[in-house]
């Protein structure tokens, strides 16, 4: 176990994602938040690395911003709550907060998948006027997969819109889980005021107030902290973040309430915060912030003990000691160099090329965590070479992009040609953008009809062999030489599956 101080400081950790769907308010919601924590002193501070449209020259011009968006992928800082809130008893406990930023555009979904292996918990974002929308839906259920406790903040409730009632039915039956409010909607558009639903209430309430609060008693649970860590009771907050009317509450609340840095469970063991060796995994790349420098970071979720500078580490995949000079930490928009780190932050690790996604660092124990998300790609291309000086170049560049997790990398059986598979057409776009521009190569597409990918295991060696030899047309491996199967129609599929038994057909790399 570790010392004491050193658990005191896991202790007072939190680390969690904000997730909505664009234009929610997560950004406006992250500021408001470094406000409150000091970290920053004027709105307008964070700049969002959102891509509005699904238009390359978007992109490329959030490719330019990249230095920002990188700094804005981990935000950390301290926070007190705020003294005399009579909702809280005292409590002066100094937390450290973590949040990590998630993608906005719903073709970089996986970016967001990964990053929620490395909270403990999550803030959705609802917009009111619009209500849970689907890709809010689609990040929940991983949420629900993973049982992160989440809680509910339903922005621009300062403007006209669905009636709240409304909005606790839809975000139970939408979000899946139990709901219960903690602060409550008095009122709407400009006369909208958020009340504590739970206590602290105001001693002259509205008529109108009065018949919610008794309905609200009557109808949701009260709020049961052991529920909301088991995922199982979200804690809905009403508010709006561009008014910063309900953000303090929602802040108070999650540090009183959200979980500190959870155990992980490696294929070996579980892996708890308090042990005093240092564990950690990549689930974030960033690559080539500065073209004329291979410049990566490595984003690593530390999951146990402390992490220290000019240390020598473990890199399992890699069988190899590494030591780190100039790792990095994120307070507010900084990067700064640090000289330790503890289970519940994220280091970011300067890389040339030595780390994949999922990869673990250790003290020395062969350590594997389990659950870093690899979705089934929705649509496929064949990638070729537009520029047959280049084709080191663009071997290269495809190889690192796959490393960082951009798509996914197939190679035919049939005929040797790369595949890339991903989640929507803008992943396309922004492979094709960064090779020209990060590697010097040229890549054209070219279409393939493809219904899905699908990892195949059998305990049967003899029934794998006589399908792997019947559908050679459709075979593939992927990159770590696993076989895969490309059904090009579901009607394929489903004939696979009901002529091979023993044959188990997986929909992501992870099983
Ligand atoms: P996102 O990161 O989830 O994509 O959302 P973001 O915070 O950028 O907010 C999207 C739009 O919604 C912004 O307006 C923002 O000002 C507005 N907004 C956020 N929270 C509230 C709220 O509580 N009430 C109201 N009325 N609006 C809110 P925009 O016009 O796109 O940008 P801007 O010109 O305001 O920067």
């Amino acid at each position: 176990m570790l010392p004491s101080a050193d658990q005191q400081e896991i202790l007072r950790r939190r680390t969690f994602a904000i997730i909505s769907h664009p234009d929610a308010g997560k950004t406006t919601l992250t500021e408001k938040l470094l406000l409150y924590g000091g970290a920053i002193h004027v709105a307008g501070a964070v700049k969002s690395n959102k891509i509005r449209k699904t238009a390359t020259s978007d992109w490329m011009e959030i490719e330019k911003q990249r230095g920002i968006s990188v700094a804005t992928s981990v935000m950390g800082f301290d926070y007190r709550r705020v003294a005399g809130d009579s909702h809280a008893q005292q409590d002066n406990t100094i937390y450290h907060i973590n949040i990590l930023d998630t993608p906005g555009h719903q073709d970089f979904a996986e970016d967001t998948f990964r990053t929620l292996t490395a909270v403990d918990s999550a803030i959705v974002v609802i917009d009111s006027a619009k209500g849970v929308e689907t890709q809010t839906r689609r990040l929940m259920e991983v949420c629900r997969m993973r049982k992160t406790p989440v809680m509910v903040f339903m922005n621009k409730m300062d403007r006209e819109g669905k009636d709240p009632f409304d909005l606790m039915d839809e975000a139970e039956k939408e979000l899946g889980i139990h709901c219960t409010p903690v602060t409550w909607a008095n009122g709407q558009g400009l006369k909208f005021e958020s009340v504590f639903a739970l206590n602290n209430r105001p001693k002259d309430l509205s008529a109108k107030l009065q018949e919610d609060l008794e309905i609200i008693d009557e109808v949701y649970p009260a709020f049961d902290r052991e529920a909301y860590l088991r995922g199982d009771l979200a804690p809905v907050f009403f508010g709006s973040a561009y008014k910063t009317v309900g953000v303090q509450e929602l802040l108070d609340f999650l540090v009183a309430n959200a979980p500190s840095p959870l155990p992980v469970t490696a294929e070996e063991r579980n892996v708890e915060p308090m042990e005093d060796k240092f564990t950690a995994f990549c689930f974030k790349i960033h690559a080539n912030m500065d073209p004329n420098h291979r410049s990566c970071i490595a984003f690593f979720k530390i999951c146990s003990g402390k992490f220290l500078r000019n240390t020598y580490y473990y890199h399992v995949r890699k069988d190899q000691q590494m030591r780190f000079a100039a790792p990095t930490c994120f307070m507010a928009q900084k990067k700064e160099t640090v000289d330790e780190a503890f289970a519940g932050d994220v280091v970011g690790l300067p890389d040339t090329g030595n780390f994949k996604i999922g990869d673990t660092l250790t003290a020395g124990e062969k350590l594997h965590f389990k659950g870093l998300p690899s979705f089934s790609p929705e649509m496929f291309k064949y990638i070729d070479n537009a520029d047959p000086m280049k084709q080191k170049q663009l071997d290269k560049g495809v190889n690192q992009l796959m490393d960082e997790g951009v798509a996914q990398l197939f190679v035919s059986q049939l005929n040797g040609r790369k595949i890339i598979g991903t989640v929507g057409q803008l992943q396309f776009e922004v492979i094709q953008y960064r090779l020209e521009h990060e590697y010097q190569a040229k890549c054209k597409w070219q279409p393939l009809q493809m219904y899905k990918a699908c990892w195949i295991e059998s305990n049967d060696a003899a029934e794998l062999d006589t399908f792997k030899k019947r559908k050679a047309q459709y075979m593939a491996t992927d990159k770590e030489g696993r076989d895969v199967f490309m059904a090009d129609s579901a009607y394929v599929l489903s004939m696979a599956q009901q002529d091979y038994k023993h044959i188990t057909f997986h929909f992501t790399s992870e099983f």
